[in-house]
């Protein structure tokens, strides 16, 4: 099912319960329309920084101690009570299978306990629909999804209608900036820290080889770890952190910007767009936006707290779905590997 431009404004006019599990964060939100009333994230970032990165079962464990206050919470911060809740929508797929489930499992028991209409919506297409809220999308549009689980450009021909045009072969662009930030000595997840770090070293100080240049269909991270790796071990205690952080910041950015604007060109979209964890970073805005000034084309990137994981832009997916009149035919169950709808 798609929906096209002229149809935008057709929005669920009811109160979505919207919930996230797919992997570190647990987060409930309301959604009414096109606006997030409350998005309530309880992030697991400390247990896995002790442990060193995601650990599935530890995940899965901590989703089921936060899931309730997080939805009692999204409620109560949007003033609303479970007779105010027309629907639910949850993350069923991709992500980590337990974790998943927690959500799916929370989700489908809620909407038979009330009789609600619920609907499974896939993790990536509420990191495209992120920047609803805050701004105007034009289609087709070119979005840029960059997560610490997923790197890819999908040419968005309308709400439903998707195409991957350029993936990963490897890791995705924020793995590859967690793996470098650990190798310098910074905790789990690195990309906000690294960022942090960047801004006191020198960008041009250290070559960061990217793979793949002339190619904006494939994106290939695995080799900048490998020269963080040889940067660390051969400066030893010489070694400029802040400009190393730099470097290798610059380098993906690049690298995610050159490759993006590339086949903005190509395809000739009016707009692009940034979503997932990694459109945090101010330096990839920086260079999207100046590369779109230049190109004459918009560019739009959700404030921070809707690229990391959360319910509100999953309520946002199921917003526009549940008022075409989606509904689940079946139990909503958790699929850890799945394409774009
Ligand atoms: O979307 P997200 O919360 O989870 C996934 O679906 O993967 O993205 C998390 C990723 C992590 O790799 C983290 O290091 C990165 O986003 N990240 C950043 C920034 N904030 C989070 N990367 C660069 N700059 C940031 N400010
Ligand atoms: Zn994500």
């Amino acid at each position: 099912m798609t929906v096209q431009q002229q149809d935008f404004s057709v929005w669920f006019e009811g109160h979505i319960l919207a919930i996230e599990t797919s992997c570190d964060e647990t987060s409930a939100a309301v959604v009414t329309g096109r606006t997030i009333e409350s998005n309530i994230v309880s992030s697991q970032a400390e247990l896995h920084r002790r442990l060193g990165g995601i650990v599935p079962e530890v995940a899965a464990r901590a989703h089921i101690e936060s899931i309730v206050p997080v939805v009692q919470e999204a409620l109560d911060r949007s003033n609303r009570v479970w007779g105010d809740v027309d629907a639910i929508a949850v993350t069923n797929r991709p992500g980590l299978f337990g974790a998943l489930s927690v959500g799916a499992t929370f989700a489908e028991g809620l909407a038979r306990a009330r009789s609600l209409p619920i609907l499974g919506i896939h993790h990536l297409e509420g990191h495209l629909l992120s920047p609803v809220e805050e701004h105007e999308l034009d289609f087709p549009h070119l979005s840029l999804i960059a997560s610490g689980g997923h790197t890819e450009i999908v040419l968005v021909r309308a709400l439903g209608d998707y195409s991957v045009v350029s993936e990963t072969i490897d890791d995705a662009a924020g793995e590859a900036l967690d793996k470098c930030a650990r190798l310098l000595g910074m905790g789990y997840p690195g990309g906000r820290a690294m960022e942090k770090l960047a801004l006191s070293g020198d960008e041009s100080k250290y070559a960061i080889p990217i793979a793949l240049p002339k190619d904006p269909t494939r994106f290939s991270f695995s080799g900048v770890k490998t020269a963080a790796l040889r940067l660390v071990e051969s400066q030893g205690p010489n070694l400029d952190v802040a400009s190393a952080a730099a470097s290798i910041q610059e380098a993906i950015m690049q690298a995610l910007a050159t490759k993006t604007i590339a086949l903005a060109e190509q395809h000739s979209v009016p707009q692009i767009t940034v979503v997932g964890g990694v459109a945090a970073n101010r330096r990839l805005s920086e260079i999207l936006s100046y590369e779109a000034d230049r190109l004459g084309i918009r560019f739009a990137a959700p404030s921070p707290v809707l690229c990391t994981d959360n319910a509100g832009m999953i309520g946002l997916a199921a917003s526009w779905r549940f008022a075409a009149g989606e509904r689940a035919a079946e139990p909503i169950v958790a699929f850890p590997q799945s394409p774009l709808p």
